[in-house]
């Protein structure tokens, strides 16, 4: 097996002073909330793999059905050298496109960028396994905070995949597909996966799943901060809520306090108080329109060229080019 390279861009105590930033920070606003990238260490991650198998939770299979199709053109259109994957997470339908990219006979690189050092050592590993020629550069960092990448090959190629670009809140999107661009040369090529809006039913049971996959996902968040901080919440104080925001065309998954409760966080010096029923808000998982994605990359700087769906139309990929 050859080996990997994994570069960690975050400090060495990962959920450090930025987990440290964000719970403050996150706590005592008004109304409370919390960055979902603190969902994925190990558990969590696990959890979302778990959550890509459930009946309810199509996105995954729509964009594998997508990629399975569309792969070879991909790999045509972009003649990529280096594949750069951002939040990659198992890296499990990506196996498609790095098929595709090397029957087409130019890839050399993966670089795989993710939070969470779990999901890309196991990726890696489980990558290399069958892929001895890959050279493979695991990426520990935080994509919304820039992201620098080893000096490959181009053509370079970013993969965006499963939705998670709508769990950015749109001023951080345009931030972020920004600071994506100038990652880029001129030719290179973005190809971001998307989630469709649809009838508000598939998409609350999507993130309210029957087996409680979603609500212990989402809980999760709350045992890393206890860990990391030594924080004492009981998720069990806690509900699972998933609503649907038509204004904003967003899943909200919320957490929703059972009583009143007053939560200690001594690594922040701070006791947090909760009333029966208030909510904090852990992720936002926008829904999209063609219009408005071709509009969002055009912001960016990317010229979009190609928007596939799966047969159903619940799911979307865009390539875009460099402009
Ligand atoms: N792309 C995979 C995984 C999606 S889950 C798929 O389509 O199935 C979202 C992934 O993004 C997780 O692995 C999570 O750890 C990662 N992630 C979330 N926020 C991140 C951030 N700010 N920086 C880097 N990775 C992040
Ligand atoms: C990673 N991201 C695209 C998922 C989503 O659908 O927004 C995270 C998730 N949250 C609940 N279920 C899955």
């Amino acid at each position: 097996m050859s080996p990997y390279t994994v570069t960690r861009t975050l400090p060495e105590d990962a959920t450090g002073a930025a987990l440290r930033d964000d719970v403050r920070r996150g706590l005592t606003a008004t109304p409370k909330s919390l960055p979902p990238k603190w969902f994925y260490d190990t558990r969590g991650s696990d959890l979302f793999e778990e959550i890509t198998r459930l009946p309810e939770y199509y996105p995954t299979r729509a964009e594998r059905e997508i990629l399975l199709a569309r792969a070879p053109e991909i790999a045509r259109v972009t003649g990529a050298r280096t594949l750069v994957e951002l939040g990659s997470g198992s890296s499990e339908k990506t196996r498609h496109l790095l098929d595709a990219l090397s029957r087409a006979g130019g890839l050399r690189d993966y670089v795989t960028v993710d939070v969470s050092e779990s999901a890309l050592t196991g990726a890696a590993e489980a990558l290399l396994a069958d892929r001895p020629e890959l050279r493979v550069h695991a990426l520990i960092a935080d994509f919304t905070r820039g992201v620098e990448l080893p000096p490959t090959e181009g053509p370079r190629l970013v993969a965006f995949l499963g939705g998670t670009v709508g769990n950015l809140l749109p001023a951080e999107r345009a931030r972020f597909l920004a600071s994506v661009r100038a990652l880029l040369r001129p030719g290179d090529t973005l190809l971001l996966g998307t989630d469709l809006v649809k009838d508000e039913g598939v998409l609350v049971r999507a993130y309210d799943d029957a087996a409680g996959v979603t609500a212990e996902f989402n809980k999760n968040v709350l045992s890393v901060v206890d860990r990391e901080l030594g924080a004492d919440f009981d998720p069990a104080d806690f509900d699972h809520v998933a609503l649907w925001d038509p204004a904003h065309e967003w899943i909200e998954m919320r957490l929703r306090a059972r009583r009143g409760l007053t939560v200690k966080i001594p690594e922040l010096d701070l006791v947090a108080h909760f009333a029966r029923g208030e909510e904090l808000r852990t992720e936002i998982s926008a829904k999209f329109r063609k219009e408005g994605v071709d509009a969002e990359l055009d912001a960016a700087g990317f010229a979009p060229t190609r928007w596939w769906t799966d047969e159903a139309g619940r799911f979307a990929l865009s390539l875009a080019t460099a402009a």
